[in-house]
């Protein structure tokens, strides 16, 4: 597939056309984007409209890009940036930097044992890894890696029981902290992803031959068998156990009258960190800080949910105010750069979560991929920390940055 390059707005602007390092050399990936225009290049097109495509008209989407471009930095001179660094502690210990690798589910599409790449990715770096409980690999086998900082993602589905024996296994493969998921218990309008399948989640016709031409996707993925929700599958009914099949019906049996008693009682259960993901309005940011939970994680699961939402990156100062020094403060949505992690620290993150950035990474080079993304992320981190004139990340505020709204910015 062609990979159309955009230029920079300034410079080279389509004469003659540049292009993103698409090989497999991973060290020759400079920038996200590359590790992107690689993945384009390998997967069929269902799979990138499952990776890529957002809600409805995926104004989300945009907007999760646009908040980051829409702020400058101003940067400081003559300050003494001999001793910067990117590390920062991360429920009390030391992270390479403040980003985790958001929860995905269907990892398997990507990779075969997906979850697990991710996992060895994040671990080699020094960074947790949220597995969904929509993945492939059992909660124990990623467990088994070496140095590994292991979180749990829930989605409430089916009776208490089934989150209890969730949590009571992530408890027992030594997870670190639990992120409840609270924006998806209504599935996103995901409209883009399922023009590439019929209603039942099958690809269409059009869609498998296009997957036909993509041997080494097809190799590295469901040669390998059709995956399985490894970690939920028991709870689902046998005659209902086949991929597309489990999926629906998992979606299916996601209460809708998921609540704040809920956060309670899974708050009640759970001893270790607790934090709450998919906040994007402030009464629910302060609702969250008097609920117990130790950490917020704003963001629209990647523009995926409610369309023509607000990006995390949009509510992010007044979320600080709100919830103060007490209780962590993530966001989640459209980091692609270094200088995005430190925009969103800037303005109040504590950290980040990523989730495409890890997910081209492991599409463009397995668990490699994946360091190699989280490694991009971290020296461009280091290189404008210094460019701004920063001598630590306990140096950033908002003062570093401009709000500059109208200024046109090509959206990549
Ligand atoms: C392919 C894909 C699958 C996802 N699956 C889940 C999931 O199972 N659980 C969850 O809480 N969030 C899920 N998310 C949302 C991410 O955790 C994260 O919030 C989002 O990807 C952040 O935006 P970014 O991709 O621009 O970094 C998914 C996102 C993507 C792209």
């Amino acid at each position: 597939m062609a990979v159309r390059p955009r230029s920079s707005v300034a410079q080279m602007d389509g004469s003659p056309p540049r292009r993103y390092y698409t090989g497999r050399n991973l060290e020759r990936a400079r920038a996200i984007a590359d590790l992107r225009a690689r993945t384009h290049r390998l997967m069929p097109r269902f799979v990138l409209e499952y990776l890529e495509g957002g809600a409805g008209e995926e104004a989300t989407v945009r907007r999760e890009r646009e908040a980051f471009a829409e702020w400058r930095f101003q940067p400081h001179i003559l300050v003494d940036e001999s001793n910067r660094s990117t590390k920062r502690d991360i429920l009390g210990r030391e992270a390479a930097m403040p980003l985790a690798i958001a929860p995905t589910g269907l990892n398997a599409l990507f990779l075969h044992r997906g979850d697990t790449a991710l996992a060895q990715g994040a671990a080699r770096m020094g960074v947790p890894y949220i597995q969904s409980t929509m993945s492939n690999d059992s909660i124990e086998r990623v467990a088994e890696i070496e140095g590994l900082r292991h979180w749990w993602q829930l989605y409430v589905f089916g009776g208490e029981e089934v989150w209890q024996e969730l949590l009571r296994r992530a408890d027992a493969a030594g997870c670190e902290a639990l992120v409840l998921t609270t924006n998806a218990q209504i599935f996103g309008d995901r409209e883009w992803n399922s023009r590439t399948r019929y209603p039942g989640g099958w690809p269409t016709l059009a869609a498998m031959l296009d997957a036909a031409r993509h041997p080494r996707w097809a190799a590295a993925t469901v040669a390998h068998g059709m995956p399985e929700f490894s970690n939920v599958i028991d709870f689902v009914p046998k005659d209902k156990r086949s991929f597309f099949d489990s999926a629906t019906w998992i979606r299916e049996q996601m209460p809708k009258t998921l609540s704040w008693d809920d956060v309670a009682r899974i708050r009640a259960r759970w001893p270790k960190p607790f934090f709450v993901k998919g906040l994007l309005n402030l009464e629910d940011v302060r609702r969250a800080r008097d609920s117990g939970v130790d950490g917020i994680i704003l963001g629209s699961h990647g523009g995926r949910q409610m369309d023509w939402a607000v990006s995390a990156l949009d509510i992010l100062p007044e979320a600080r105010e709100i919830v103060g020094g007490a209780t962590a403060l993530y966001m989640s949505g459209g980091i692609r750069h270094g200088t995005d992690i430190i925009k969103a620290l800037a303005l109040g993150a504590d950290a980040v979560l990523t989730g495409r950035a890890a997910l081209y990474g492991l599409c463009a080079g397995g668990a490699d991929g994946v360091y190699r993304a989280l490694d991009i992320l971290r020296k461009q981190m280091m290189n404008e920390l210094g460019q701004a004139g920063m001598a630590s990340l306990d140096a950033l505020s908002p003062a570093l940055l401009r709000h500059m709204p109208r200024i046109p910015v090509p959206v990549v």
